[in-house]
């Protein structure tokens, strides 16, 4: 039997430091940037106070130790045999990503993206100086897939890297292997590098299945690259560290090619949390996918009795909830409307797409009271 993990209260977590508590007043309640208000995990907790004990705290160097648990993490929960020596650490998956797109274009080259989307990635093909090229998803009753018809016609004229969120941030979508292998034969077809940011795969849940994009053929393992962390799964983003993995040999020597940097300007304290993450901390992280299936019911519920003019469909991993808000009568920028009347602090889906202005992602990573007081707030502002 899973024991659920509980969020902490709201007194508790307005003394928090991180941005999520800092970036409202007081009287907002924010569910916008994807942090979780749950207590971290125990064993993490214990690794990092041993480092403090020992005044450990100097710049991270060699830690094969990170990449031996996720390895065996990755075993366990995906059946992915990921190969410890094409590992490498970053700073984050941003700077990670950023790094690696270094390697495989020049300034100019096109960059493809699909929409709606994490809204960092727009930022990440702009620094690096590249071409963006959005293919946007297919959508149906908000159930999206990847458009690979389109994708196709633009691998056809030059595509360098496809950016793949997977699973999708924000529409709740994980990709299925069949469709990601019809798209790594495409990467191959037409030589795109793909590289697949897997932040949000530990927090899937059953019966969905996460397959990471490097265990799905041998297609995508000759042009694919993960970047990811137990940043999202655990609730360690202010720590700072990820992992960057390939399979093949030639991006092996892509990403050796990076600065030495780029793995001192992690943190030791990241790949510490991450070790004991991934190695000590599955109990914890069950409890937490529980916790968060309540939560995705929950607001199922409360659309239902109290906001049926709200599109939603419960994500399959995560705690962010894509609300379709275009039928509440809130006109062009809904979430401006729900923070001024309502002092509720949600993203407004134009971060993710220029089409979804009338959307909004709603972070569930909390109680259930906060949740029901979100939606509360809502209708408040109606
Ligand atoms: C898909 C995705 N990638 C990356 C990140 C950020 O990761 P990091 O802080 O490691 O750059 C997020 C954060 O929400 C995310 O949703």
């Amino acid at each position: 039997m899973t024991n659920s993990v509980n969020a902490m209260s709201l007194q508790d977590l307005r003394n928090r430091k991180s941005v999520k508590w800092r970036q409202f007043p007081s009287d907002v309640l924010p569910l916008p940037v994807a942090e979780m208000d749950f207590p971290i995990a125990e064993p993490v907790k214990c690794a990092l106070r041993d480092m403090i004990e020992r005044s450990d705290t100097g710049y991270l160097g060699p830690f094969p130790e990170m990449f031996e648990a996720f390895a065996e993490f990755s075993k366990h929960r995906w059946n992915w045999n990921a190969d410890v020596a094409q590992m490498r650490i970053a700073t984050d998956v941003g700077v990670g990503t950023v790094e690696v797109i270094r390697t495989l274009i020049n300034p100019g080259d096109r960059v493809m993206l699909n929409s709606p989307v994490y809204d960092n990635m727009w930022r990440w093909v702009a620094e690096v100086k590249a071409t963006l090229v959005d293919v946007p998803l297919n959508e149906s009753n908000l159930d999206y897939s990847l458009d690979l018809d389109a994708i196709e016609r633009e691998y056809q004229k030059g595509i360098k890297v496809h950016i793949l969120c997977h699973p999708h941030n924000p529409v709740g979508v994980i990709f299925s292997k069949e469709v990601l292998a019809k798209l790594a034969d495409l990467a191959v077809k037409y030589q795109v590098k793909v590289i697949s940011d897997e932040i949000h795969g530990p927090l899937t849940y059953e019966p969905n299945t996460f397959t990471p994009f490097l265990a799905v053929s041998d297609a995508a393992r000759e042009v694919g690259i993960t970047v990811t962390s137990a940043s999202k799964g655990f609730n360690l983003a202010g720590l700072k560290c990820a992992l960057i993995i390939t399979s093949s040999q030639e991006l092996k020597e892509k990403i050796n090619s990076m600065p030495i940097s780029v793995a001192f300007r992690a943190s030791l304290f990241g790949a510490v949390a991450a070790t004991a993450a991934f190695r000590d901390s599955l109990t914890w992280l069950d409890g937490v996918i529980a916790t968060l299936n309540e939560n995705r019911n929950l607001i199922r519920k409360l659309i239902d009795t109290q906001l049926p003019a709200i599109g939603y469909r419960i994500p399959d991993f995560g705690y962010l909830a894509w609300l379709d808000l275009s039928n509440l009568g809130l006109g062009e920028d809904p979430t401006k409307l729900i923070l001024e009347r309502g002092k509720l602090a949600i993203n407004g889906g134009v971060m993710y797409g220029p089409k979804h202005t009338s959307f909004a992602r709603l972070n569930f990573g909390t109680s259930p009271e906060i949740i029901t007081e979100a939606f509360h707030r809502i209708q408040k502002s109606l």
